[in-house]
């Protein structure tokens, strides 16, 4: 079985979020289990020159965008044993960041081109091409339209995953004929509410939608989630399914990372004391292991929840704990944790940016992580949470529900709450600083944790059972 995985972004090349971790990780487990999955993307000019030392030049060739005929180079890299393509441009691809250009319908819709126009020239003939979020959402759309009747193309199936609902590629009318080329009577298969939507393009075309998890897969078919798309997944629903996302273990692996202060083991939890210890003097906190400190990582954006954290800041702050929080976004989160680091300095520390050493960090030495998410596909924080022994406190909806549950049963991985509703979060972190109290409590607590599966293998599995059904093959 051969895959072709389609991504706008993958580890180690270029990273925005959680799709690159999954682009980084989903491969790797797939080679495990000896499926040729090979992964192609934009070779943006932000990579490193260490990454591009590994490249070799393949071929080059001319690609269409509507009446246009572009450059396309193709790289080619192996990591880990997956080889990866990259598409080169620099018309498109030499920017300053992934996306926000105002032609980013255009470069996406000449890198969807580029993935099916390369497939004559690479020698490899993929059975699957597993398609990302919206800016590769085109590739079943025009595999349809432009490539069909040829014999490479016609038996290819295609797989689109939904990372997150809430950006499709939503673009004016008239991009359909100058920048995308589609024929003119076949409007219907990008219109939707009086926009080209690229991510219903892809709903329409695909042989199988997914979503990174089961609750988003269900949660998406309401208003409240989807951004508009609800009706037209609702016309699909026999092709939507849900795979939770694993995390990479040799990434997030508390006993080799080296980016954190000491490494250890579920059965060396006093190196995770260490941790934390090291972390406060980091970040300017006063030590101590007896204050429940809690780890907040994200982009400071309200549908991650961090409303709900303002609204009962200072509430929660009359507890004894203590905030560590890293993550840049909009200015009012922004600026109201500057103003609470610097009122509070004993009880809250805060960088502004995107760190992973830092928040590798924060993983191994916090004891709690907040995910308070009005919406969440997957997340992958939690899941390095628990590697780390450290306890998520989180909303139940979509990956979080699927992969966190309240250890008030007895046998949860974390403290959880349903509503969103600042006060009922507000109760569970109050439930989480009760039970850190109860020392013995928490060391099974955290020991559970550590040991719950987020590995990519099962989800790898579910991945390839999804391919064979499409495909016919094993
Ligand atoms: C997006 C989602 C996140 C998910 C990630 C990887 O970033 O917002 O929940 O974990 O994609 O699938």
């Amino acid at each position: 079985m051969k895959v072709l995985y389609a991504s706008s972004e993958a580890y180690p090349f270029a990273m925005s979020g959680g799709l690159a971790d999954v682009a980084g990780a989903l491969p790797k487990a797939l080679r495990r289990r000896l499926i040729g999955c090979r992964v192609v993307m934009p070779l943006y000019s932000t990579i490193s020159d260490e990454l591009r030392e590994k490249m070799t030049f393949v071929t080059s060739i001319t690609v269409p965008v509507s009446w246009r005929r572009q450059y396309c180079g193709v790289f080619e890299a192996h990591i880990d044993g997956v080889i990866y393509y990259l598409i080169d441009n620099q018309y498109y691809f030499k920017r300053d960041s992934l996306y926000g250009f105002y032609d980013d319908a255009e470069r996406f819709a000449f890198f969807s081109r580029a993935v099916l126009e390369i497939l004559p020239h690479i020698g490899f003939k993929p059975d699957i091409i597993h398609c990302n979020d919206w800016q590769t959402a085109l590739i079943p759309v025009f595999l349809n339209e432009f490539y069909r009747s040829a014999d490479l193309y016609k038996d290819i199936k295609t797989v689109f995953t939904i990372h997150n609902i809430q950006y499709q590629g939503k673009y004016g009318k008239e991009l359909y004929g100058d920048v995308l080329g589609l024929p003119a009577g076949r409007e219907s298969l990008l219109e939707y509410d009086g926009c080209i939507n690229f991510m219903k393009g892809a709903i329409q075309c695909a042989d199988k939608v997914t979503t990174v998890s089961p609750t988003y897969s269900r949660e998406i078919l309401y208003p409240y989630f989807s951004h508009g798309l609800d009706g037209i997944l609702k016309q699909f629903t026999y092709k939507l399914t849900g795979i939770v996302n694993g995390i990479d273990y040799d990434v997030y692996n508390s006993e080799t990372d080296p980016m954190i202060y000491k490494n250890f083991t579920i059965d060396s939890l006093e190196d995770k004391a260490y941790n934390k210890s090291s972390l406060q003097k980091e970040v300017g906190l006063p030590e101590g292991d007896d204050i429940p400190l809690i780890g907040i990582v994200t982009r400071l954006v309200k549908h991650k929840g961090i409303d709900l954290v303002k609204h009962v800041f200072e509430e929660l702050l009359e507890n004894d704990l203590q905030f560590v929080i890293l993550g840049s976004g909009e200015w009012e989160f922004e600026t109201f944790f500057h103003e609470m680091a610097a009122k509070y300095p004993e009880k809250v520390a805060l960088k502004l940016g995107f760190i992973p050493s830092l928040a590798h960090k924060i993983y191994a030495g916090a004891d709690m992580f907040l995910m308070p998410s009005q919406s969440e596909p997957c997340g992958l924080a939690q899941m390095v949470a628990l590697r780390y022994g450290t306890i998520p406190i989180v909303r139940k909806t979509g990956g979080l529900n699927d992969t966190i549950s309240d250890c008030g049963d007895g046998v949860g991985n974390g403290f959880t709450f349903a509503d969103y509703n600042a006060h009922e979060m507000m109760y569970s972190i109050r439930r989480a600083l009760e039970e850190y109290k109860d020392k013995e409590a928490w060391r099974v607590l955290t020991k559970r944790a550590m040991e719950y599966n987020s590995s990519w293998a099962s989800s790898a599995s579910l991945y390839i059972g999804l391919y064979r059904e499409l495909s016919g093959k094993r």
